[in-house]
């Protein structure tokens, strides 16, 4: 069976709803009639997405303000999870820090791999015993292309991007015969609109514009791939090829030149 239909009492998962990739990929699925869980740890802004979703759409959704790098909080949820029909789930929330690790607030790298990582694999195995017996479901991770080779000055994040990448790759190979599809949306940029010139951040006036996607068309695809249960999904022809080079570049090439770069982003 594919990624389930609508259903009265079945829900889709969206976390990190409250912005950008994850309110488009809420907003997608609220449009193709899912009812939905949307979480992230900013309540107020979840629930004006809610209302604007029950508003546009006419569907349910249930708003959960959860801290996903807290150990206790994310166990509360997923113990939840566990318990509901889960049709689909979106495991996109995510953060990234930048430059040198020795120079970065421990705690915050930390709460980076909790919340990329087992944010990622705990929500994961919540739901899947029940998508397996089913024999139906769709869980969507978003990893990017910063897990496909080293990134000297975003280390924690590359990473656990790796992380993300690799569980969802493999985890689909396991479970395809059981209905139950896996994709990675592996993005290069995206951002939800070009913002003002004047109020760039450092990243975005780094990197130029014709490398960014947008959030509404990153959302339409990685939903369509899922549904067709695509291995990964990289948004836009330039990402592709960036993706595709960094993936055969000899690790110990591709290191020192993108680590130049993210140095910048780290603010040296
Ligand atoms: N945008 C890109 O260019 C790009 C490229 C490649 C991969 N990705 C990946 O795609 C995903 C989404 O990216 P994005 O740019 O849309 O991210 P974003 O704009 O930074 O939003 C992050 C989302 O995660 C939530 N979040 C952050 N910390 C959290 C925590 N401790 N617990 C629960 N939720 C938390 C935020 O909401 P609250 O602040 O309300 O908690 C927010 O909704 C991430 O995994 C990112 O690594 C993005």
């Amino acid at each position: 069976m594919p990624v389930p239909a609508p259903s009265a009492d079945a829900r889709a998962v969206v976390t990190g709803a409250s912005q950008n990739i994850g309110e488009a990929l809420a907003v997608e699925l609220a449009r193709r009639g899912h009812h939905l869980i949307i979480t992230a740890r900013r309540e107020e802004v979840l629930n004006t997405l809610a209302e604007r979703l029950r508003a546009d759409f006419g569907v349910t959704v249930e708003v959960r303000a959860v801290d996903l790098a807290d150990p206790a909080a994310r166990d509360v949820f997923c113990e939840e999870l566990a318990t509901r029909n889960i049709s689909i789930l979106c495991a996109n929330a995510g953060t990234a820090t930048f430059g040198a690790v020795a120079s970065l607030d421990p705690a915050e790298e930390r709460k980076q791999v909790q919340l990329n990582v087992l944010g990622v694999h705990d929500l994961v195995l919540a739901v899947l015993p029940g998508m397996v017996e089913r024999r139906a479901g769709g869980i969507l991770v978003s990893g990017s292309a910063a897990g496909n080779s080293p990134i000297p000055n975003n280390a924690t994040y590359a990473a656990t991007k790796a992380f993300a990448n690799t569980f969802s790759e493999s985890l689909r190979g396991e479970v395809k015969s059981s209905g139950v599809h896996v994709t990675v949306l592996a993005p290069g940029p995206v951002r939800t609109e070009l913002p003002d010139p004047d109020e760039q951040s450092l990243v975005e006036r780094l990197i130029p514009d014709f490398l960014w996607i947008d959030t509404e068309y990153t959302a339409k695809v990685s939903l369509d791939g899922l549904e067709r249960n695509k291995m990964r999904v990289v948004p836009g022809l330039t990402s592709k090829a960036m993706s595709t080079a960094s993936g055969y570049a000899p690790r110990s090439i591709v290191a020192p030149i993108v680590g130049a770069v993210y140095k910048k982003l780290g603010g040296d």
